[in-house]
This record gives C-alpha cells, sequence and structure tokens, in this order.
C-alpha cells in the first residue's frame, strides 16, 4: 500500500478537529502530520518538508500569491477552502485545487488532497483573477477603461508581447530605449498636439491612421534601483501604478479593469505603469506578483515594454534561503517572461566592455533567459572611441561577442536633452533628430524579430 499522503493543515474555525480526524481515518490515504496556527508556521513546516499537500482556509491571514508560491517552492502542493472567500479569487493565488462550498466536508477535502498529490509537475500558477473592489484611481486615472473593455470585448485575442529592456550598469540607456521604443511601437510622432493633459494629447491626433492591433502599447517601469520613467514624463503621480497593481496581484484580486486603472493613457495607444518612488519598496514587487502583471498586460496591450534594473545576479548569501525576498526578482522575472529581449550597452570603451560580459551575464542568468532580439549601442561618438566610431564599435561587438547585427543609436544630446527639458519622447519633441531615427528602426526591428 502506497504511504499515505501527508497534510499540513491551516484550517481555521471549529471545523478544523474534524477535518483533521477525516484526514486521518482509515482508508482516506492522507494523514495530517501538523496542524498550523498561522501563515508563519505553515510556512516553517512546508519548508522543513514536513508535509506535500497544505490544506489552507481562504481568509488565512496573509495568504496571498507570494505565500503560495513559497509553498510551491517547498514542493507543497495547495488547496484552497473557499468557504470564506470567492473561488476564483484563491485560484489566482496560484492554489491548486480550490473547494467551493460555504460548509467544510471532510470527504470532498481527502478527495482534493489526494488530487492535488496526485498533480505533476511544478504547480503552475493560473492568472484567474477575480473581479477586483474598489482600488484608488492614479492621478491620470480618469483615462476610462476604453481598453480594459476593448480587449475583453475581443474575446480570446492573440497575447500581446513582452518585450524587455535590459542593459548593464552605467547607465547606457535603459530607459531612454524603453521609452523611445514604446512611443514608437504605439505610433506616437510629432504634431501630435501638445501635451497638457492626457485628453490633451487625445485630442490632437484625431487624423492619425490607427494602429494594426486596436490595443495600446503599454510601458512599464520595473526598475527596482531608480525607477525614473514618471519624472521622465514630467507625470507627479506618486502613486506607483506597478506597486498597486503587484499588490492586487497577490491578492489574487488583478484584472484587466484595475490594469487599466492604474495605466494611465500617456497618449493614444500609449498607457504607462509608473515605478517605484523610492528605491526602498522593491519589496512591493515580487516575482510571483510581476508574472502576473505582465500575464495580464498581455492582454491589455498588443505590446508591453518593461524598463528593468541593471543587476541580474541572485544574492549569493541569500539563495539558500528560498524564502527570502530578493532585489533584482522583478528584472528575472521579466526577463523570464519576455517575448523579446533589448540589450542595451553605452558606446564608450567601458560600455562596450560593459555590453559584452552583460550578454554573457544574461545567458548565465538564474532564469532562462530569451535570447536578445536586439542589441542595442547608445551615444555612439567619434569623442570617445576615435574616428568613424559606428565601424570601431560593430567591430568590437563582432569580435567579442559574435553579434554582427547591432541597432547603433548615436550620442544626440541636442535631442535627448531637449526632449528631456520638455518631458516627452524623442519622437514627439525632436522626430528628426538622429537619434530618434534609430530607435525607430528598433521598433521595426522588433515588429520583424530574428534573433541576433
Ligand atoms: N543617444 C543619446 N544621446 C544623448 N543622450 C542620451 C542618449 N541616450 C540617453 N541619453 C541620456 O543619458 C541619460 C541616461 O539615460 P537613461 O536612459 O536614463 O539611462 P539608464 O536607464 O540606462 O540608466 C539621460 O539623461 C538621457 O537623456
Ligand atoms: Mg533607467
Amino acid at each position: 500500500m502506497a504511504a499515505p499522503v501527508t497534510v499540513l493543515s491551516a484550517v481555521r474555525g471549529a471545523g478544523e478537529a474534524d477535518l483533521v480526524v477525516a484526514l486521518g481515518g482509515p482508508g482516506a490515504g492522507t494523514v495530517v502530520t501538523r496542524r498550523c496556527g498561522d501563515l508563519t508556521e505553515l510556512l516553517a513546516a512546508a519548508a522543513a518538508g514536513a508535509g506535500a499537500v497544505a490544506v489552507v482556509s481562504g481568509d488565512l491571514p496573509g495568504l496571498d500569491r507570494e505565500a503560495v508560491a513559497r509553498l510551491h517552492g517547498s514542493g507543497v502542493r495547495v488547496v484552497a477552502l473557499a468557504d470564506a472567500v470567492p473561488a476564483d479569487r484563491l485560484r489566482a493565488l496560484g492554489a491548486d485545487v480550490v473547494l467551493d462550498g460555504a460548509r467544510l466536508d471532510a470527504d470532498a477535502v481527502v478527495a482534493a488532497v489526494q488530487q492535488a498529490a496526485g498533480t505533476p509537475g511544478a504547480p503552475g500558477a493560473g492568472p484567474d483573477a477575480a473581479p477586483e473592489e474598489g482600488a484608488p484611481a492614479t492621478a491620470l486615472g480618469a483615462a476610462g477603461d476604453a481598453d480594459a473593455a476593448e480587449a475583453e470585448a475581443s474575446g480570446r485575442v492573440q497575447p500581446g508581447r513582452v518585450v524587455v529592456v535590459w542593459g548593464p550598469v552605467g547607465a547606457p540607456g535603459r530607459t531612454t530605449t524603453a521609452l523611445e521604443l514604446a512611443h514608437e511601437l504605439a505610433g506616437v510622432a510629432a504634431a501630435r498636439g501638445r501635451r497638457r493633459s492626457a485628453r490633451g494629447r487625445r485630442a490632437g491626433e484625431a487624423g492619425e491612421e490607427p494602429p494594426a492591433d486596436p490595443r495600446p502599447v503599454l510601458l512599464v517601469d520595473a526598475d527596482t534601483y531608480g525607477s525614473s520613467l514618471a519624472a521622465r514624463l514630467g507625470l507627479l503621480d506618486d502613486a506607483p501604478g506597478l506597486a498597486a497593481v503587484a499588490r492586487a496581484a497577490g491578492q489574487g484580486t488583478l484584472d484587466l479593469a484595475t490594469l487599466a486603472r492604474h495605466a494611465p493613457v500617456l497618449a493614444r495607444g500609449l498607457r504607462v505603469l509608473t515605478g517605484l518612488t523610492r528605491a526602498a519598496r522593491w519589496p512591493e514587487v515580487p516575482a510571483s506578483a510581476l508574472e502576473v502583471v505582465l500575464e495580464r498586460a498581455r492582454e491589455l496591450a498588443a505590446w508591453t515594454v518593461v524598463d528593468t534594473g541593471a543587476v541580474l545576479e541572485a544574492d549569493e548569501l541569500l539563495m539558500y534561503d528560498t524564502q527570502a525576498p530578493q532585489r533584482n526578482a522583478a528584472t528575472l522575472a521579466a526577463l523570464a517572461a519576455a517575448d523579446d529581449v533589448v540589450v542595451v550597452g553605452a558606446g564608450d570603451p567601458v560600455g562596450v566592455q560593459r555590453l559584452v560580459r552583460g550578454l554573457e551575464e544574461l545567458r548565465e542568468a538564474p532564469v532562462p533567459v530569451p535570447r536578445p532580439t536586439a542589441v542595442v549601442v547608445n551615444r555612439v561618438r567619434a569623442a570617445a572611441v576615435g574616428p568613424r566610431p559606428e565601424a570601431a564599435v560593430r567591430a568590437a561587438l563582432e569580435r567579442y561577442a559574435g553579434v554582427g547585427d547591432l541597432v547603433v543609436v548615436p550620442d544626440d544630446p541636442a535631442g535627448c536633452d531637449g526632449a528631456l527639458l520638455a518631458g516627452r519622447s524623442l519622437a514627439e519633441h525632436a522626430p528628426a533628430s538622429p537619434a530618434r531615427l534609430a530607435f525607430a528602426g528598433l521598433a521595426d526591428r522588433l515588429r520583424a524579430p530574428a534573433p541576433v
């Protein structure tokens, strides 16, 4: 006879004792090895390998997506009892089996434990989410949920693409690249009216051709070291959209309307999810939540362009403590979820060297990262690399990284500083500038990708 399935119980309320008895009954094939009073105890028991399946009350305080991910990380399957909270919410947290129903039925729990124990492979956390109640609107949140409604109405359309912009330390231009790429993919160009408000921007572009995919582009600031998109765009919005949607994702309540509400419209066809206002808030964006945010983003947006931090490695001191949050988790989670990776390096001797090493680092990252769709060398200039700087940079990357197909962006202080001062993109502010033309070329490459 097979050994009984070991169960960690974290069930609240009067029915708990009966449930434990039923799970240990003859013929049940299950046995309760720990009765946990709270989530901390449950996580500790799971980490100690004390059970194979956790049975938890849906309303267990602190139970969120990150907690379920940690149970999964300890190899424990999760059966959640939806007696006090909606079943959909528990599914969105990633629970393997959700038992619906107002009353605790011991036989059903035994069957659910058996079912969960038989779930093969790593538990996949379902991205299903229930409607969310009363989230705060952001400063520009009045933009409305038309995009969400459109995405919802179009049914199961093809998921949008997630483009992650990464680059090594030294400010090579990750944010500039993400910002310009998003504007190009959204088709936001000059002559589109002055940006006084989101509505003002929209009004100025009535005569423009609609993009092929009616869904917008979503620009996400996921740099947990130094977020800068809000400041770059002149958004005086101190409610970081990313933190809000990550919180909703962690609680299993992130739906399309919520995502749209926290991602205000910047121009027609372009929404932005602003980043953390203080770098110390990085634990608010755990990987388990960002995964869901990007999954939802694929429904809302035709393209999601993610600006990330520079640091890739998992903290070695924390590596063996699977429960410690990791500061680089957001960057790694974004890269792991990416359809396209754009790598940006600076066009000077130090920047090129870091780029070569950065490409190596990506290949050796602690998560699988797709091969880059494009490698960008930014701020290429003769003053830093000698005459014919573009040829020199191409030769160096070919020789040291085997990258023969670069996107070279010239140094363009006039265009970039002007755009920075105006709080706008190059596409809007200086559409004929050399850097803008190079970023437009990058967008074309994304539309017709061929990995480098
Ligand atoms: N091609 C360019 N020419 C001139 N200045 C640039 C160019 N690209 C970026 N910059 C400027 O360099 C600075 C750093 O760029 P940023 O995109 O914020 O880097 P990162 O996100 O990698 O830290 C910004 O002030 C930006 O305006
Ligand atoms: Mg940046």
